[in-house]
């Protein structure tokens, strides 16, 4: 039986707009994050409106704590029942800020889903995004873990984001330089609860200059006839080698790479290579990423499946839900595989997916 309680504030005794919703066996968490893994959470809220925040945590009891905000759910794996109250950020709204004759600064709220942005910036032949077009997830959740794609990350595009600071309650701007990013890495993933992302800003370019070299973008356009690309045909190009290549979270569940491509010096990687001459890399600065995928098919681990827990075969840095598999089970491949690799080259992988 699904009961709707709505908090009122003592203070203003109005309604917020959100909406507690609470169900006496607790509320099943698979419809919120793309793993499709079956876990509850006590509480479930839903937050529309940015304003309604400083309302909605002075209303909660102790009981309802810990508290978990999520955007998309897509580079979660839970484990575990959440004893607390999950929080999905559903605020919209994309608007343009300020402009010049060169940029756009555009502005999106935190649960605009990230592809919607991308297409919303792609129609306006404003160019930054079009790399990163499909990505899974929202606007506020991407700069969790600076998100990247053929040769974009959004650390390139971002200008400054709206932060609520939990612990003191207060709302900030951050400007990118503020943010720590790094591959796959910011304060926000350091310093985790510390700060809410509402909602980023993005410099975009008025006159585009495409980045066509990573990766297979160039083989795709030229296979398709395409030689002139305009930032549409370029998005088209990624959305249709990420379709072909990555798991569709609505189909088998996943959160993406699951896995980092780790750093390594040269040193490692000379002796790396010494044995195995093919080995996929890229410089790094002064070290190098190894291509993780690569390890974990040299380890025999790709296309491999436990139960419902699997290794996908197109791209063996995605860990696959087939159906029901549990936190546990997909975290127990997870291991063997880091096990594996660990073993075989002496290198520790470290998780991209935030583990609960
Ligand atoms: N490879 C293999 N075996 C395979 C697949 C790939 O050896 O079965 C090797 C290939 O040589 C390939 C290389 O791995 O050239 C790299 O593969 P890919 O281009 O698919 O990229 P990736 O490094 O595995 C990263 C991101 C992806 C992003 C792609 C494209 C990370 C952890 N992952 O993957 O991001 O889409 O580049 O830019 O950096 C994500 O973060 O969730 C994600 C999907």
């Amino acid at each position: 039986m699904l009961t709707k309680i709505r908090f009122s504030s003592d203070f203003h005794h109005k309604w917020f707009i959100f909406e507690l919703l609470k169900i006496a066996e607790n509320i099943s968490l698979k419809p919120y994050h793309t793993f499709g893994i079956e876990v509850k959470a006590r509480y479930l809220a839903e937050l529309t409106d940015r304003k309604e925040l400083p309302g909605f945590l002075s209303s909660l009891g102790k009981d309802h704590k810990p508290l978990l905000f999520i955007g998309g759910g897509s580079n979660l794996l839970f484990t575990r029942d959440f004893q607390g109250t999950v929080v999905r950020i559903m605020t919209r709204g994309i608007t343009v800020k300020k402009e010049n004759p060169g940029e756009v600064f555009l502005a999106a709220e935190a649960g605009e889903p990230w592809d919607d942005v991308v297409k919303f910036a792609v129609g306006r032949n404003w160019g930054g995004l079009e790399n990163m077009s499909l990505i899974p997830g929202n606007a506020g959740t991407a700069p969790v873990q600076n998100i990247g794609a053929y040769g974009a990350e959004l650390k390139d595009v971002l200008w400054s984001l709206d932060v609520f600071d939990l612990g003191t309650l207060e709302s900030h701007t951050l400007l990118n330089s503020e943010c720590g990013f790094g591959y796959r890495e910011s304060i926000f993933k350091q310093a985790k609860g510390k700060f809410l992302i509402l909602g980023v800003t993005l410099k975009l370019s008025k006159k585009p200059v495409l980045k066509l070299d990573y990766g297979q973008i160039r083989e795709e356009l030229e296979h398709s006839g395409v030689s002139d690309p305009t930032l549409s045909e370029v998005r088209e190009a990624v959305i249709r080698i990420r379709t072909r290549k990555l798991p569709d979270p609505s189909v088998h569940g996943n959160a993406g790479s699951f896995f980092k491509n780790p750093v390594v010096s040269g040193e490692l990687l000379d002796q790396i290579r010494f044995e195995h001459p093919e080995v996929v890399f890229y410089p790094f600065g002064d070290q190098f990423k190894i291509a993780a995928a690569w390890l974990i098919e040299q380890c025999g681990w790709k296309g491999r499946r436990q139960g419902d827990a699997g290794v996908y075969p197109n791209q063996p840095l995605v860990l696959v839900n087939y159906g029901s598999a549990s936190g546990k089970e997909i975290l127990d491949l997870a291991s063997q595989i880091r096990n594996a690799v660990f073993e075989k080259f002496g290198i520790a992988l470290e998780s991209e997916v935030n583990i609960f």
